[in-house]
């Protein structure tokens, strides 16, 4: 084991769930992971790259991955659902993550619906999770929970298709050696409790509690094409199955369980 397996295995809460694959580069750590569920491996698979050459984001977009100024990390779940409540694995990550950056680094970081990390009205943290339906139905026969989280600004800045918007836990040069590591463990630690209770009224409450959007005004985005216009909202809050209630100008009331919305102030 090198030094910074040594580091995460000697963190976790649990390591004998863990088996730890740490890789200085992979194509993207879901995909491997995904590999993994593919070839019969049990729950608990965890791959960690320093980066991804073909990080993925949500709807098909790419994840730029830098090395050594991110966290891209994917585990390998066997949930015992059905696989339209995988949301929850999403929400349960977003609290874990958020909670672990916070308690790791002194930092503020929230919950933007549904899935991204926010701190200072910047994005730090995506989260993409695939689920592989079994042939028994409705249960997935696997899913990958990915996490991607900018630790710093990479040298010479984010790439310029997310500059505007992207964020890091810490300035260049003052994160603490070890970070990372202990970061990834923190996640986990977190992570599972809720996961082992996906429809428990604390991972709930504590989404509502970190969530950014409630009492925010925002811009609806359905389709995700290129031209489409945002529909002006005000967010009343999140719903007890993790959809996210907005309210448009005309008055009407939706609770949206896709889509995307950005904030308004941002625009
Ligand atoms: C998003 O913001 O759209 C989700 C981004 C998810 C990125 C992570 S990085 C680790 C894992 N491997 C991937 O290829 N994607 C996820």
């Amino acid at each position: 084991m090198n030094r910074n397996e040594q580091l995460i295995m000697n963190a976790l809460d649990q390591p004998d769930f863990i088996r730890l694959d740490l890789r200085e580069e992979a194509d993207s750590t879901n995909r491997i992971a995904k590999q993994m569920g593919q070839d019969g491996a049990p729950e608990g698979y965890l791959v960690i790259a320093d980066r991804q050459t073909a990080g993925r984001g949500r709807l098909g977009r790419s994840f730029s991955s830098p090395k050594g100024t991110g966290l891209y990390m994917s585990l390998l779940l066997r949930p015992d659902m059905p696989a339209s409540e995988a949301v929850r694995i999403t929400a349960a990550a977003a609290v874990a993550a958020a909670e672990a950056v916070n308690a790791l680094s002194g930092a503020d970081a929230g919950v933007k619906w549904v899935n991204d990390l926010y701190l200072n009205g910047r994005k730090i943290c995506g989260i993409l999770t695939e689920s592989v339906l079994g042939s028994n139905g409705d249960k997935p026969e696997y899913a990958v929970l990915g996490i991607g989280i900018n630790l710093t600004e990479p040298e010479g800045g984010f790439d310029a298709s997310i500059a505007d918007k992207a964020g890091a836990i810490w300035k260049r040069g003052e994160m603490p050696d070890g970070f990372r590591e202990r970061l990834a463990a923190e996640i986990v630690n977190r992570f599972l409790p809720y996961y082992r209770n996906l429809f428990g009224a604390e991972l709930l409450k504590r989404y509502r509690e970190l969530s950014v959007l409630p009492g925010k005004e925002v811009l609806v985005y359905r389709t995700f094409a290129e031209k489409e216009e945002g529909k002006p909202a005000k967010v009343l809050g999140i719903e007890e199955d993790f959809g996210l209630l907005v309210r448009f100008e005309d008055g009407t009331e939706e609770v949206l369980s896709t889509g995307e919305v950005s904030l308004k102030w941002k625009q």
